[in-house]
């Protein structure tokens, strides 16, 4: 397999120097040679040599970094297959004993830079695996993958591959091993979910990367005796868990009739009473409803079409968390509101919350945790921020 070396931009060589695993496009990655699908770069100061998987078809990111080594011609002994093989069985075993003790069937075996695999996820619904390649640079280790994980994992019936595009939306399901099976039942901390494999759907219809928030809700016993308000609630994952976990009674409120659809089916499934669903804009509910709830979550997408413009969700909260607030129960109420993008720090989001209603006191934070970790020098991958407030 063709191997480079290369020049890199003088700007990338301090991010490198601060572990940022990227190379982004610049005139120095534009002039890599498009045939080599690994290069190197040799840091002469440092002595070292950093190894990537090259990426030429991505719009953003050219290259991925794969390992840093000060092995002398480390380039003249480099066996990509090899180290992909022993890489990936070794976080396969690793996170085999973290998926023993997770209670659920929804678990990420791969989960990008944070794993090793950078570009790449493995998720799984029971028996069904799903390879999510936002580097096009995976494509052409398909097999090589999937061969391993059968040899890892005697409990592999299907596998789907999906490329997500350069913009990180998720692209086509292609089915390559198994049954197409365009939905099945998964269980995650004793609730039973549907879970759908089928590029209509636009997503699983249930997210997993917050299957560590779920459970930290449950340590902290915040449903206990208490009615819900989910806001953006998709298929009602959140106000499920929240039923299981002690909660008296929950609203969902999502504008979608597809996923309201799926959330009465779970329901029946899970035989679960008091879940009741609203079929419309949020921003109308907060401004119509006279309800009063004793938890409020609310966990809006990065972007919002709000009355046909564009918002982010800064200002998203800006306009409306005052209204959330109106519906929350004064002596014992609790709102866990969720901004879903990295590009926006943990403290940002905390300061713009206090500017907006000083009252508020932070109570506790949420994030990626257990098979979905993150690496402090990687942004990017960081991008599941909730806080829990109280007013006081
Ligand atoms: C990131 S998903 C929420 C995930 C969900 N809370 C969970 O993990 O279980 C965002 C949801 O917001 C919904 N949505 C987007 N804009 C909306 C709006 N203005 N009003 C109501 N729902 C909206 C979408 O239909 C989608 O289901």
């Amino acid at each position: 397999m063709k191997l480079a070396r290369v020049s890199i931009h003088p700007a990338t060589i301090k991010e490198l120097h601060k572990n940022h695993p990227h190379i982004t496009s610049d005139r120095y990655s534009l002039c890599f040679p498009k045939n080599a699908p690994l290069v190197y770069w040799y840091d002469e100061k440092k002595d070292k040599k950093y190894f990537f998987l090259h990426d030429p078809l991505h719009q953003k990111i050219k290259a991925r970094l794969w390992k840093v080594t000060v092995e002398k011609r480390a380039e003249d002994s480099f066996d990509f297959i090899k180290e992909l093989n022993d890489r990936f069985e070794r976080v396969l075993e690793e996170k085999g004993q973290l998926f023993k003790s997770s209670e659920r069937e929804n678990f990420f075996w791969l989960f990008g830079e944070a794993d090793g695999f950078p570009g790449l996820r493995l998720i799984s619904f029971n028996d069904t695996f799903v390879f999510q390649a936002e580097s096009f640079f995976w494509k052409q280790f398909k097999d090589v993958l999937i061969k391993k994980l059968r040899s890892m994992r005697n409990d592999v019936q299907c596998v789907y591959w999906q490329e997500r595009t350069s913009s990180g939306e998720s692209g086509k399901l292609e089915k390559i091993l198994g049954d197409d099976l365009k939905q099945a039942t998964i269980n995650e901390f004793g609730v039973n979910y549907t879970v759908f494999f089928d590029d209509a759907k636009k997503d699983f219809g249930l997210f997993t990367d917050m299957a560590f928030v779920r459970k930290e809700m449950k340590q902290r016993g915040l449903f206990e005796g208490r009615n819900l308000l989910n806001l953006f609630a998709h298929t009602g994952a959140f106000s499920f868990f929240a039923m299981k976990n002690g909660a008296t009674q929950t609203h969902s409120v999502d504008l979608s009739p597809t996923w309201m659809d799926v959330f009465y089916q779970n329901r029946e499934h899970n035989k679960l009473e008091n879940c009741t669903y609203t079929v419309g804009k949020v921003e109308d509910y907060l401004e119509e409803s006279k309800d009063t709830f004793q938890v409020i979550l609310c966990d809006p997408p990065p972007v919002l079409t709000i009355k046909e413009k564009k918002m982010s969700v800064m200002n998203f909260y800006q306009r409306y968390l005052n209204k959330m607030i109106h519906l929350l129960d004064k002596e014992k109420g609790t709102l866990v509101l969720f901004c879903n993008n990295h590009s926006i720090k943990m403290s940002d989001f905390e300061k713009e919350i206090k500017k907006i209603n000083n009252k508020l006191k932070i109570k506790g934070y949420l994030g990626l945790g257990e098979d979905c970790t993150v690496i402090s020098s990687f942004n990017e991958g960081n991008y599941i921020k909730g806080v829990i407030l109280e007013i006081c």
